[in-house]
Protein backbone atom coordinates (compact mmCIF):
# COMPACT_ATOMS: atom_id res chain seq x y z
CA UNK A 1 0.00 0.00 0.00
CA UNK A 2 1.54 3.36 -0.83
CA UNK A 3 1.93 6.25 1.82
CA UNK A 4 -0.76 7.65 2.77
CA UNK A 5 -0.74 11.48 2.71
CA UNK A 6 -3.51 13.33 4.37
CA UNK A 7 -4.60 16.45 2.81
CA UNK A 8 -5.72 19.48 5.31
CA UNK A 9 -9.84 19.98 4.33
CA UNK A 10 -10.12 22.70 1.46
CA UNK A 11 -6.17 22.39 0.69
CA UNK A 12 -5.50 21.61 -3.07
CA UNK A 13 -1.77 21.50 -2.53
CA UNK A 14 -1.72 17.86 -2.85
CA UNK A 15 -3.83 18.00 -5.85
CA UNK A 16 -0.79 19.28 -7.58
CA UNK A 17 0.27 16.56 -10.41
CA UNK A 18 4.12 15.96 -11.77
CA UNK A 19 3.56 18.67 -14.31
CA UNK A 20 2.49 21.53 -11.82
CA UNK A 21 -1.32 21.14 -12.86
CA UNK A 22 -3.62 21.93 -10.08
CA UNK A 23 -6.29 18.92 -9.98
CA UNK A 24 -9.76 20.36 -9.61
CA UNK A 25 -12.29 18.70 -11.77
CA UNK A 26 -14.47 15.49 -11.25
CA UNK A 27 -15.87 13.96 -14.32
CA UNK A 28 -17.99 10.84 -13.07
CA UNK A 29 -19.30 8.54 -15.34
CA UNK A 30 -22.71 7.38 -13.72
CA UNK A 31 -23.27 4.29 -15.66
CA UNK A 32 -21.74 2.57 -18.68
CA UNK A 33 -25.62 2.10 -20.25
CA UNK A 34 -27.34 4.29 -22.86
CA UNK A 35 -30.28 4.91 -24.68
CA UNK A 36 -28.34 5.42 -28.14
CA UNK A 37 -26.21 3.81 -29.63
CA UNK A 38 -24.20 6.28 -31.34
CA UNK A 39 -22.30 5.25 -34.09
CA UNK A 40 -19.04 6.56 -32.64
CA UNK A 41 -19.42 5.01 -29.25
CA UNK A 42 -20.37 1.62 -30.27
CA UNK A 43 -18.69 -0.72 -32.81
CA UNK A 44 -20.94 -1.32 -36.41
CA UNK A 45 -21.91 -4.94 -35.26
CA UNK A 46 -23.15 -3.42 -31.89
CA UNK A 47 -25.14 -0.92 -33.67
CA UNK A 48 -27.16 -3.06 -35.95
CA UNK A 49 -27.55 -5.77 -33.16
CA UNK A 50 -27.50 -4.22 -30.51
CA UNK A 51 -25.82 -6.54 -28.24
CA UNK A 52 -24.20 -4.41 -25.78
CA UNK A 53 -22.10 -5.90 -22.97
CA UNK A 54 -23.02 -4.12 -20.01
CA UNK A 55 -20.98 -4.23 -16.38
CA UNK A 56 -23.53 -5.83 -13.46
CA UNK A 57 -25.07 -3.46 -10.94
CA UNK A 58 -22.38 -5.15 -8.50
CA UNK A 59 -19.69 -3.61 -10.57
CA UNK A 60 -21.10 -0.22 -10.85
CA UNK A 61 -19.95 2.21 -7.76
CA UNK A 62 -23.18 2.32 -5.74
CA UNK A 63 -24.35 5.51 -5.07
CA UNK A 64 -23.02 5.33 -1.47
CA UNK A 65 -19.80 4.86 -2.51
CA UNK A 66 -19.92 7.74 -4.98
CA UNK A 67 -20.73 10.09 -2.77
CA UNK A 68 -18.09 9.07 -0.56
CA UNK A 69 -15.38 9.81 -3.05
CA UNK A 70 -16.96 12.94 -3.98
CA UNK A 71 -16.83 14.20 -0.16
CA UNK A 72 -13.33 13.65 0.11
CA UNK A 73 -12.38 14.38 -3.41
CA UNK A 74 -14.11 17.95 -3.01
CA UNK A 75 -12.30 18.59 0.92
CA UNK A 76 -9.02 17.63 -1.33
CA UNK A 77 -9.44 20.65 -3.21
CA UNK A 78 -12.20 19.33 -6.40
CA UNK A 79 -14.19 22.38 -7.12
CA UNK A 80 -16.42 21.14 -10.16
CA UNK A 81 -17.84 18.39 -10.88
CA UNK A 82 -19.59 16.91 -14.11
CA UNK A 83 -21.84 13.79 -14.40
CA UNK A 84 -21.63 11.45 -17.48
CA UNK A 85 -22.40 8.02 -18.81
CA UNK A 86 -22.98 6.09 -20.95
CA UNK A 87 -26.57 8.16 -20.07
CA UNK A 88 -26.47 9.69 -16.71
CA UNK A 89 -29.90 9.96 -16.70
CA UNK A 90 -30.34 6.14 -17.56
CA UNK A 91 -29.29 5.33 -13.87
CA UNK A 92 -32.04 4.18 -11.90
CA UNK A 93 -33.17 7.13 -9.10
CA UNK A 94 -30.07 9.30 -10.28
CA UNK A 95 -32.17 12.19 -9.48
CA UNK A 96 -32.21 11.40 -5.72
CA UNK A 97 -28.75 10.99 -6.24
CA UNK A 98 -28.27 14.35 -7.75
CA UNK A 99 -30.00 16.23 -4.73
CA UNK A 100 -28.01 14.26 -2.52
CA UNK A 101 -24.94 15.20 -4.24
CA UNK A 102 -25.90 19.16 -4.20
CA UNK A 103 -25.89 18.41 -0.37
CA UNK A 104 -22.45 18.09 -0.12
CA UNK A 105 -20.60 20.86 1.40
CA UNK A 106 -18.35 23.20 -0.49
CA UNK A 107 -19.86 21.53 -3.87
CA UNK A 108 -21.15 24.08 -5.72
CA UNK A 109 -20.02 23.26 -9.34
CA UNK A 110 -22.25 20.55 -10.75
CA UNK A 111 -23.08 19.78 -14.38
CA UNK A 112 -24.07 17.21 -16.81
CA UNK A 113 -23.69 15.79 -20.11
CA UNK A 114 -26.51 14.37 -21.59
CA UNK A 115 -28.39 13.20 -24.87
CA UNK A 116 -30.96 14.76 -23.90
CA UNK A 117 -33.15 12.04 -24.64
CA UNK A 118 -35.19 12.33 -21.23
CA UNK A 119 -34.49 15.86 -20.95
CA UNK A 120 -37.58 16.95 -20.89
CA UNK A 121 -38.70 14.79 -17.89
CA UNK A 122 -35.12 15.71 -16.26
CA UNK A 123 -34.74 19.06 -16.86
CA UNK A 124 -36.55 20.88 -14.09
CA UNK A 125 -35.53 18.45 -11.54
CA UNK A 126 -32.27 18.83 -12.46
CA UNK A 127 -32.24 22.35 -12.40
CA UNK A 128 -34.25 23.09 -9.07
CA UNK A 129 -31.51 20.44 -7.54
CA UNK A 130 -28.68 22.97 -8.54
CA UNK A 131 -27.29 21.25 -11.27
CA UNK A 132 -25.84 24.79 -13.10
CA UNK A 133 -24.89 23.92 -16.24
CA UNK A 134 -26.02 21.53 -19.09
CA UNK A 135 -24.19 19.98 -22.36
CA UNK A 136 -25.97 17.97 -24.69
CA UNK A 137 -24.73 15.67 -27.47
CA UNK A 138 -26.17 16.83 -30.72
CA UNK A 139 -24.54 15.53 -33.70
CA UNK A 140 -27.00 16.44 -36.47
CA UNK A 141 -30.38 18.62 -37.09
CA UNK A 142 -31.65 16.23 -39.48
CA UNK A 143 -34.34 13.24 -38.14
CA UNK A 144 -33.58 11.08 -40.53
CA UNK A 145 -29.83 11.81 -40.09
CA UNK A 146 -30.39 11.02 -36.51
CA UNK A 147 -31.91 8.08 -36.74
CA UNK A 148 -28.92 6.83 -38.26
CA UNK A 149 -26.27 7.80 -36.29
CA UNK A 150 -27.28 7.22 -32.82
CA UNK A 151 -29.07 3.77 -33.96
CA UNK A 152 -32.42 5.68 -32.47
CA UNK A 153 -35.43 7.60 -34.39
CA UNK A 154 -35.71 9.95 -31.74
CA UNK A 155 -34.93 13.35 -32.60
CA UNK A 156 -37.52 15.13 -32.22
CA UNK A 157 -37.98 14.33 -28.71
CA UNK A 158 -34.63 15.24 -27.80
CA UNK A 159 -35.56 18.57 -29.89
CA UNK A 160 -38.11 18.90 -26.95
CA UNK A 161 -35.36 18.38 -24.46
CA UNK A 162 -32.88 21.22 -25.47
CA UNK A 163 -36.07 23.35 -25.19
CA UNK A 164 -37.33 22.36 -22.06
CA UNK A 165 -33.48 22.84 -20.65
CA UNK A 166 -33.84 26.58 -22.35
CA UNK A 167 -37.05 27.16 -20.42
CA UNK A 168 -36.16 26.02 -16.96
CA UNK A 169 -33.48 28.18 -17.11
CA UNK A 170 -29.93 26.89 -17.93
CA UNK A 171 -28.09 29.29 -20.01
CA UNK A 172 -26.33 28.93 -21.70
CA UNK A 173 -27.17 25.59 -23.27
CA UNK A 174 -24.32 23.80 -24.99
CA UNK A 175 -24.69 21.70 -28.01
CA UNK A 176 -21.71 19.28 -28.48
CA UNK A 177 -21.04 18.32 -32.15
CA UNK A 178 -18.78 15.70 -32.92
CA UNK A 179 -17.87 17.00 -36.42
CA UNK A 180 -17.34 13.65 -38.80
CA UNK A 181 -16.45 14.01 -42.67
CA UNK A 182 -18.68 12.79 -44.87
CA UNK A 183 -21.39 12.32 -41.80
CA UNK A 184 -22.38 15.76 -40.41
CA UNK A 185 -19.94 17.94 -41.97
CA UNK A 186 -22.39 19.44 -44.27
CA UNK A 187 -24.59 20.88 -41.53
CA UNK A 188 -21.88 23.30 -39.79
CA UNK A 189 -22.80 26.00 -41.00
CA UNK A 190 -26.27 24.98 -39.46
CA UNK A 191 -25.35 24.70 -36.61
CA UNK A 192 -23.07 28.17 -36.33
CA UNK A 193 -26.18 29.70 -37.26
CA UNK A 194 -28.29 27.94 -34.45
CA UNK A 195 -25.69 30.57 -32.27
CA UNK A 196 -26.50 33.94 -33.64
CA UNK A 197 -30.27 33.51 -33.53
CA UNK A 198 -30.21 31.91 -29.65
CA UNK A 199 -28.07 32.01 -26.70
CA UNK A 200 -27.01 28.66 -27.12
CA UNK A 201 -23.22 27.65 -27.13
CA UNK A 202 -22.24 25.52 -29.95
CA UNK A 203 -19.32 23.19 -29.67
CA UNK A 204 -17.53 21.73 -32.28
CA UNK A 205 -15.32 18.52 -30.93
CA UNK A 206 -12.52 16.70 -33.43
CA UNK A 207 -13.49 12.90 -33.52
CA UNK A 208 -10.95 11.32 -31.28
CA UNK A 209 -9.96 7.98 -31.95
CA UNK A 210 -11.19 5.88 -28.90
CA UNK A 211 -12.75 2.86 -27.95
CA UNK A 212 -14.91 0.40 -30.17
CA UNK A 213 -16.26 2.13 -32.53
CA UNK A 214 -14.88 0.95 -36.09
CA UNK A 215 -15.80 4.51 -37.95
CA UNK A 216 -12.65 6.91 -36.90
CA UNK A 217 -9.96 7.07 -39.66
CA UNK A 218 -8.04 9.59 -40.85
CA UNK A 219 -10.78 10.73 -43.13
CA UNK A 220 -13.40 11.07 -40.89
CA UNK A 221 -11.29 13.27 -38.74
CA UNK A 222 -11.78 17.19 -39.42
CA UNK A 223 -9.22 19.20 -37.78
CA UNK A 224 -10.29 22.20 -35.82
CA UNK A 225 -8.75 24.42 -38.79
CA UNK A 226 -10.63 22.58 -41.25
CA UNK A 227 -14.00 23.49 -39.23
CA UNK A 228 -13.23 26.62 -39.23
CA UNK A 229 -13.04 27.41 -42.83
CA UNK A 230 -16.08 25.40 -44.06
CA UNK A 231 -17.80 27.87 -41.44
CA UNK A 232 -16.67 31.11 -43.44
CA UNK A 233 -20.25 30.46 -45.46
CA UNK A 234 -21.85 31.38 -42.46
CA UNK A 235 -19.56 34.76 -41.03
CA UNK A 236 -17.02 36.00 -39.51
CA UNK A 237 -15.56 34.26 -36.52
CA UNK A 238 -15.04 36.96 -34.15
CA UNK A 239 -12.36 35.56 -31.52
CA UNK A 240 -13.47 35.67 -27.80
CA UNK A 241 -11.47 35.22 -24.27
CA UNK A 242 -12.31 32.20 -23.21
CA UNK A 243 -14.00 31.95 -19.20
CA UNK A 244 -13.85 29.36 -16.92
CA UNK A 245 -16.82 27.85 -17.80
CA UNK A 246 -15.79 27.52 -21.14
CA UNK A 247 -12.93 24.47 -20.04
CA UNK A 248 -10.73 23.55 -23.20
CA UNK A 249 -12.95 25.34 -25.62
CA UNK A 250 -11.31 28.56 -27.51
CA UNK A 251 -14.89 30.93 -28.40
CA UNK A 252 -16.13 32.90 -31.02
CA UNK A 253 -18.63 34.56 -31.61
CA UNK A 254 -20.31 34.52 -35.51
CA UNK A 255 -20.73 38.20 -36.00
CA UNK A 256 -21.23 40.84 -33.56
CA UNK A 257 -24.88 40.56 -33.13
CA UNK A 258 -24.69 36.58 -32.71
CA UNK A 259 -26.68 35.93 -29.26
CA UNK A 260 -24.95 32.64 -28.59
CA UNK A 261 -21.36 31.55 -29.36
CA UNK A 262 -19.44 29.02 -30.76
CA UNK A 263 -16.80 26.70 -29.19
CA UNK A 264 -14.50 24.69 -30.57
CA UNK A 265 -12.39 21.56 -28.84
CA UNK A 266 -9.35 20.32 -30.54
CA UNK A 267 -8.65 17.69 -28.17
CA UNK A 268 -5.96 16.03 -31.15
CA UNK A 269 -4.58 18.79 -33.04
CA UNK A 270 -4.11 21.84 -30.45
CA UNK A 271 -4.19 19.49 -27.41
CA UNK A 272 -4.71 21.37 -23.90
CA UNK A 273 -2.61 18.71 -22.16
CA UNK A 274 -0.68 21.36 -20.46
CA UNK A 275 -3.85 22.66 -18.48
CA UNK A 276 -5.73 19.69 -18.32
CA UNK A 277 -7.20 20.08 -14.31
CA UNK A 278 -9.30 16.79 -14.89
CA UNK A 279 -9.58 13.43 -13.28
CA UNK A 280 -11.97 10.76 -14.35
CA UNK A 281 -14.06 8.02 -12.57
CA UNK A 282 -15.32 5.17 -14.55
CA UNK A 283 -18.31 3.47 -14.14
CA UNK A 284 -16.84 0.57 -12.35
CA UNK A 285 -14.47 2.56 -10.42
CA UNK A 286 -11.49 2.89 -12.18
CA UNK A 287 -9.82 6.41 -12.02
CA UNK A 288 -8.36 7.80 -15.51
CA UNK A 289 -6.13 10.75 -15.40
CA UNK A 290 -6.09 10.82 -19.07
CA UNK A 291 -9.26 10.02 -21.65
CA UNK A 292 -6.23 9.14 -24.37
CA UNK A 293 -4.36 7.00 -22.11
CA UNK A 294 -5.61 3.55 -21.06
CA UNK A 295 -3.56 3.15 -17.45
CA UNK A 296 -6.16 3.75 -14.71
CA UNK A 297 -6.12 3.37 -10.80
CA UNK A 298 -8.30 0.64 -9.23
CA UNK A 299 -10.47 2.94 -6.91
CA UNK A 300 -13.78 0.51 -6.43
CA UNK A 301 -11.36 -2.12 -4.75
CA UNK A 302 -10.62 0.46 -2.30
CA UNK A 303 -13.90 1.49 -1.50
CA UNK A 304 -14.71 -2.18 -1.28
CA UNK A 305 -12.08 -3.01 1.37
CA UNK A 306 -14.15 -1.35 3.76
CA UNK A 307 -12.27 -0.25 7.22
CA UNK A 308 -12.15 2.59 9.49
CA UNK A 309 -9.77 4.31 7.97
CA UNK A 310 -11.25 4.43 4.52
CA UNK A 311 -11.38 8.07 3.26
CA UNK A 312 -7.78 7.77 4.00
CA UNK A 313 -7.35 5.21 0.92
CA UNK A 314 -9.54 7.21 -0.86
CA UNK A 315 -7.15 10.14 -0.74
CA UNK A 316 -4.27 7.96 -1.32
CA UNK A 317 -5.92 6.30 -3.98
CA UNK A 318 -6.65 9.68 -5.59
CA UNK A 319 -2.69 11.11 -5.08
CA UNK A 320 -1.73 7.98 -6.81
CA UNK A 321 -4.13 8.69 -9.53
CA UNK A 322 -3.09 12.45 -9.96
CA UNK A 323 0.56 11.59 -9.68
CA UNK A 324 -0.15 8.93 -12.52
CA UNK A 325 -1.06 11.57 -14.45
CA UNK A 326 1.13 11.39 -17.99
CA UNK A 327 1.93 15.06 -19.04
CA UNK A 328 0.04 14.61 -22.36
CA UNK A 329 -1.75 11.83 -24.62
CA UNK A 330 0.64 12.61 -27.89
CA UNK A 331 -1.71 11.26 -29.80
CA UNK A 332 -1.49 13.40 -32.52
CA UNK A 333 2.42 11.46 -32.97
CA UNK A 334 0.76 7.87 -31.90
CA UNK A 335 -1.51 8.23 -34.65
CA UNK A 336 1.61 9.00 -37.12
CA UNK A 337 3.37 6.34 -35.91
CA UNK A 338 1.11 3.16 -34.95
CA UNK A 339 -2.77 4.85 -35.19
CA UNK A 340 -5.18 4.59 -32.20
CA UNK A 341 -3.86 2.45 -29.36
CA UNK A 342 -6.34 3.77 -26.97
CA UNK A 343 -8.85 1.06 -25.99
CA UNK A 344 -10.96 2.94 -23.19
CA UNK A 345 -14.63 2.61 -24.09
CA UNK A 346 -16.50 6.45 -23.83
CA UNK A 347 -19.58 4.66 -22.50
CA UNK A 348 -17.49 3.80 -19.49
CA UNK A 349 -15.55 6.57 -19.44
CA UNK A 350 -17.57 9.25 -19.98
CA UNK A 351 -15.75 11.49 -22.85
N1 LIG B 1 -14.69 11.91 -30.39
C1 LIG B 1 -15.09 13.12 -29.96
N2 LIG B 1 -16.11 13.31 -29.11
C2 LIG B 1 -16.78 12.24 -28.70
N3 LIG B 1 -17.84 12.11 -27.89
C3 LIG B 1 -18.13 10.80 -27.79
N4 LIG B 1 -17.28 10.06 -28.53
C4 LIG B 1 -16.44 10.93 -29.12
C5 LIG B 1 -15.33 10.79 -30.01
N5 LIG B 1 -14.90 9.59 -30.44
C6 LIG B 1 -18.52 13.25 -27.29
C7 LIG B 1 -19.98 13.02 -27.02
C8 LIG B 1 -20.25 13.94 -25.85
C9 LIG B 1 -18.91 14.26 -25.29
C10 LIG B 1 -18.78 13.94 -23.85
O1 LIG B 1 -17.97 13.51 -26.02
O2 LIG B 1 -20.76 13.34 -28.11
O3 LIG B 1 -20.89 15.10 -26.25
Amino acid sequence: MSQIIKAPAGDNNGMVDMFARTISYLRLSLTDRCNLKCMYCVSEDEQEEGCLSKLKHEELLSYEELLRVVRVAVEMGITKLRLTGGEPLVRNKVMRFIEQLADVDNLDDIRITTNGVLLEKYAERLYAAGVNKINISLDTLKPERFARITGVDCFDRVWRGIEKARQVGFSPVKLNMVVMRGINDDELPDFARMSRETEMQIRFIEFMPIGASSRWDKSTYMTTDEIKERLSVAGELIPLSSGRADGPASMFRLGEDARGKLGFISPISHHFCDRCNRLRLTSEGMLRSCLLHDRETDLRSVLRQGGADIDEKIRATLLAAIRDKPKGHQMEERLKEQGSDCHGRMSRIGG
